[in-house]
């Protein structure tokens, strides 16, 4: 399976994405997830892409398009993949389609998640993540056992530094002005499946069953 997830900051991408790896384990490629572990690492690429992430901003699409070539290449995305916050603007769409093309890989679905602005930011400004592993939680939708420490293996659970009103509204806008048209393009292409992403945290995977049985 080779799939897109494309959504405001917020939609869900991470959260459904969790669901689909529990069923089918292909590779989930995040860029986000990438460029925070480069963050975290202190690389290069890592110190450019952090004032551009703090600030709500896209990090240039060279500096994106030459990561995802390199991630999609890697064994694990030989069985599938799933890719979660890329493409992000019309020119790393038209060169994930150049790459595509040269790795003889065919997409199979592109997957919107729809969702209103104002529940993402509540979404947002409640998400809390484990930084051990990774695990994403929320004080209002799905809160650790105890506060502050991961259910899953007892690492910190903090807030990310992108998750402050004023920087989720800007993210926000950005989607609007730079991602969302990427619908009509995979429209265009007859890949796109839209998902009403205020429901459950599975309804991409729910989807994929649906169509898969027929
Ligand atoms: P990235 O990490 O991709 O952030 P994002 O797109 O803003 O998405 P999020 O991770 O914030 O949200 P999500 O949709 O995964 O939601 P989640 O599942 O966590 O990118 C960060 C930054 O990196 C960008 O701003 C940019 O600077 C840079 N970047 C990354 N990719 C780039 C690219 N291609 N080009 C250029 N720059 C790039 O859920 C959110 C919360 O809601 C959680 O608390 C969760 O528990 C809750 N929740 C989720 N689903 C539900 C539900 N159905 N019901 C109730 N609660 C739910």
């Amino acid at each position: 399976m080779r799939i897109i997830l494309v959504g405001a900051p917020g939609a869900g991408k991470g959260t459904q994405a969790e669901a689909i790896k529990a069923k089918y384990p292909i590779a989930h490629v995040s860029t986000g997830d990438i460029l925070r572990a480069n963050v975290k690492a202190g690389t290069e690429l890592g110190k450019n892409a952090k004032n551009y992430m703090d600030a709500g901003k896209l990090v240039p699409d060279e500096v994106i398009i030459a990561m995802v070539e390199s991630r999609l290449q890697e064994p694990d995305c030989k069985e599938g993949f799933m890719l979660d916050g890329f493409p992000r603007t019309t020119p790393q769409a038209e060169a994930l389609d150049k790459m595509l093309e040269k790795l003889g890989i065919v997409l199979d679905a592109v997957v919107y998640l729809d969702v209103d602005d104002e529940v993402v930011v509540k979404r947002l400004t409640t998400r809390r993540g484990c930084k051990a592993c990774g695990e994403i939680y929320n004080t209002v939708f799905k809160p650790t056992k105890k506060e502050g420490v991961c259910d899953k293996c007892g690492g910190e659970v903090v807030q990310r530094d992108d998750d402050k009103e004023e920087v989720i509204r800007k993210r926000l806008s950005v989607f609007h002005e730079q991602t969302a048209p990427l619908i009509d393009y995979y429209k265009k292409q007859a890949l796109l499946a839209t998902v009403d992403a205020s429901g459950g945290k599975d309804a991409v995977l729910r989807l994929l069953e649906q169509r898969k049985a027929g």
